[in-house]
């Protein structure tokens, strides 16, 4: 079967096509933006952009939403995080936690697939800490500053293939597919 990613994020692409193609999953790239509302769940963003995309985008679709929440900063960034990465970066977050030792973390990704008529919602998180500074050039956004529980790298020093097995994305992407099992679309 083939899904289009809508996604202006070519890490993005790159991480859930590795994870669909092994399922035999063919992902086009859809390479555009769509309307994201300020609101406090990231559910909320993509079933309000899934309204705008069913008119305009034909056959089946998919798109992510996700964001890192800081619990030391009331969850902060959160919603906000694609805001916050491009005005403050990774830079601005390390100051906002300098002399913090509380440094938990997650990351959390919502997926929505528009199959047909029907929006189908699949959740996936990773639990972490805040790094004391940035450390490795893989991956995109937040991955310098995030270090997964269990793990001594940062997911930017991590290969796509790492970090696919243990993200917050990646774990979405693994309800997605059964769910395509369950429906016996594989
Ligand atoms: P959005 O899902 O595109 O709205 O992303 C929100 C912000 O979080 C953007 O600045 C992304 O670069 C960042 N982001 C999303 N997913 C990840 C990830 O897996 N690792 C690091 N940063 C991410």
């Amino acid at each position: 079967m083939t899904i289009q990613f809508i996604t202006t994020n070519a890490g993005k692409f790159a991480e859930v096509s590795e994870k669909l193609a092994a399922a035999s999953v063919k992902l086009v790239h859809l390479d555009r933006g769509y309307p994201e509302i300020q609101t406090d769940r990231l559910e909320k963003v993509l079933k309000y952009a899934a309204t705008g995309l069913d008119d305009e985008v034909k056959g089946d679709y998919l798109i992510d939403d996700s964001g890192l929440f800081i619990e030391a900063l009331g969850s902060f960034p959160g919603v906000y995080s694609a805001f916050v990465q491009k005005k403050l970066g990774n830079r601005g977050i390390l100051k906002l936690m300098a002399g913090e030792r509380y440094r938990a973390a997650f990351f959390e990704t919502v997926l929505l697939l528009r199959q047909g008529e029907e929006h189908e919602v699949f959740h996936g998180d990773c639990a972490g800490t805040i790094a004391e500074s940035e450390r490795g050039r893989n991956g995109f956004g937040y991955d310098p500053i995030f270090q997964p529980q269990g793990e001594t790298r940062t997911f930017g020093e991590m290969s796509l293939q790492e970090k696919n097995a243990i993200s917050h994305r990646a774990r979405a992407v693994d309800v997605l597919l059964t769910h395509l099992s369950a429906t016996k679309e594989l």
